[in-house]
């Protein structure tokens, strides 16, 4: 958890002292934030931010590797009308990370989504901006761009990314932009007394108006960028003739592990690859529920697997606190439920039992391991650029 920082406060002061008289309809300007209007605006931002306007970091262009086909890239949900684009993401990056964006700027985006975790928490639930908790395990994000079935949260009910981000925002739990507080409105007013995100709405869009619709699009575009492609699996698909084939780099155990996951059960398989489709491990866009409690009615999702050994615990609840015991669930522990989808019932109304031998276990929790994007985990492009 991040604690309020002294950096987080001084927006403020600046405001008052440096904006007082400014026209309050047009609202300060990057040169108005600048006392000396000769200085670029980058000096400004600098600042505050490790962010070049001159050259920011790529988002906008990522570098596939041959074994994300063109199937695979045709599930990228990124609408037609927000492309990511390199400052759009940067913007997004500098308020996934601001705990502005909590009523008592205690809290921001990255405080329940931590990059070294895969951008979950290791916490069961997530303390909230004034202590409380959340009601589910925080979310691993990347791969969120391959999730066909688009709808977001564990029981989908965001309808896409865009409407996602800012629910956060304005919960109660998380950070604090009730209705009763001002709601979004009150956090634009905030935003936009800060010296850098009027400086960086003009980079991003054009002009300084911080709105709703563009607090929206950037954090979805910075969300959308987050994309695993360096994990272990991942090198070695790239010099593999196909994701079938043995992996040269893999270990005989990972392999194993690796046949499991990618063969359905009437080939001997755990038919995993089913639902969490490679090489995004995204969730299949129809896939229902995996039957973790009896008589489940709500169809749950999962984010993509990429990371999935570094975000414990498991499943909407965290109720499973190793890869084990999740391996364990699907060899013997499902639960018959109305939301339960067919391809981990035996017959119809009976759930399947895998059966699968100490060692096939062992070998599928060597494979997800495979699934660690260290490169991602460590990214530059997704550390938090407040200069503190
Ligand atoms: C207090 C902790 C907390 C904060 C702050 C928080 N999140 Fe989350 N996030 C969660 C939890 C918990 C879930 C799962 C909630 C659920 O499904 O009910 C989640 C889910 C998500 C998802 C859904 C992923 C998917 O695959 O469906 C996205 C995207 C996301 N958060 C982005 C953000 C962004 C952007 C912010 C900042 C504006 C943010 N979160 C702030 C805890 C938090
Ligand atoms: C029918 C589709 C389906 C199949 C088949 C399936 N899963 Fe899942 N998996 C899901 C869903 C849905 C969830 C999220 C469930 C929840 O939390 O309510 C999930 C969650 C998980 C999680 C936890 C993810 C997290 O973020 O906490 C892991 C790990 C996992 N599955 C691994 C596997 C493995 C390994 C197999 C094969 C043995 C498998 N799954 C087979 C649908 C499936």
């Amino acid at each position: 958890m991040q604690i309020l920082s002294t950096r987080r406060l001084w927006p403020v002061l600046a405001a008052s002292s440096l904006f007082a008289g400014c026209a309050s309809d047009t609202g300060p300007t990057a040169l108005d934030a600048n006392p000396d209007s000769d200085q670029p605006t980058q000096d400004v931002l600098a600042a505050w931010l490790s962010i070049d306007l001159a050259e920011p970091p790529s988002y906008a262009a990522v570098a596939y590797p041959a074994h994300y086909d063109a199937q695979t890239l045709g599930r990228d949900n990124t609408p037609a009308t927000n492309p990511v684009t390199d400052a759009g993401a940067s913007l997004g990056r500098v308020l996934f990370h601001d705990t502005d964006l909590s009523l008592n700027r205690t809290t921001s985006c990255a405080s329940c989504h931590v990059q070294a975790q895969g951008f979950s928490d290791p916490d069961q639930f997530s303390t909230g901006f004034e202590g409380g908790l959340t009601g589910a395990h925080s979310m691993r994000l990347a791969n969120a761009t391959f999730y066909e079935g688009d709808d977001m949260f564990w029981d989908r009910r965001a309808t896409d990314l865009e409407d996602q981000v800012l629910q956060p925002v304005v919960d109660g739990t998380e950070m604090g932009f009730t209705d009763v507080a001002g709601g979004i409105s009150a956090l634009i007013l905030r935003l936009e007394a800060t010296p850098y995100y009027p400086i960086l709405f003009e980079w991003a869009y054009g002009t300084d108006d911080v709105t709703e619709a563009r607090l929206r699009a950037a954090l979805a575009q910075y969300v959308r960028s987050i994309v695993s492609v360096g994990s272990r699996f991942d090198d070695a698909a790239a010099a593999a003739p196909n994701l079938g084939a043995p992996f040269a780099s893999f270990s005989a155990e990972e392999n194993l592990g690796k046949t499991l996951f990618l063969r359905p059960p009437d080939q001997g398989g755990a038919g995993c690859a089913g639902c969490h489709v490679p090489p995004t491990f995204a969730l299949e866009g129809a896939s229902r529920s995996n039957g973790l409690d009896l008589g489940e009615t709500i169809l749950f999702k999962a984010p993509s697997l990429k990371n999935v050994a570094v975000g414990a615990p498991f499943m909407h609840d965290g109720r499973f606190e190793t890869l084990e015991a999740v391996i364990d669930h699907y060899d013997s522990g499902v639960r018959q439920g109305p939301a339960l989808d067919r391809r981990l019932e035996a017959s119809p109304g009976v759930p399947a039992v895998l059966g699968l031998s100490l060692a096939e276990k062992a070998a599928l929790v060597a494979f997800l391991r495979t699934l660690t994007d260290t490169a991602l985990l460590t990214d530059e492009r997704f550390t938090d650029p407040f200069r503190n």
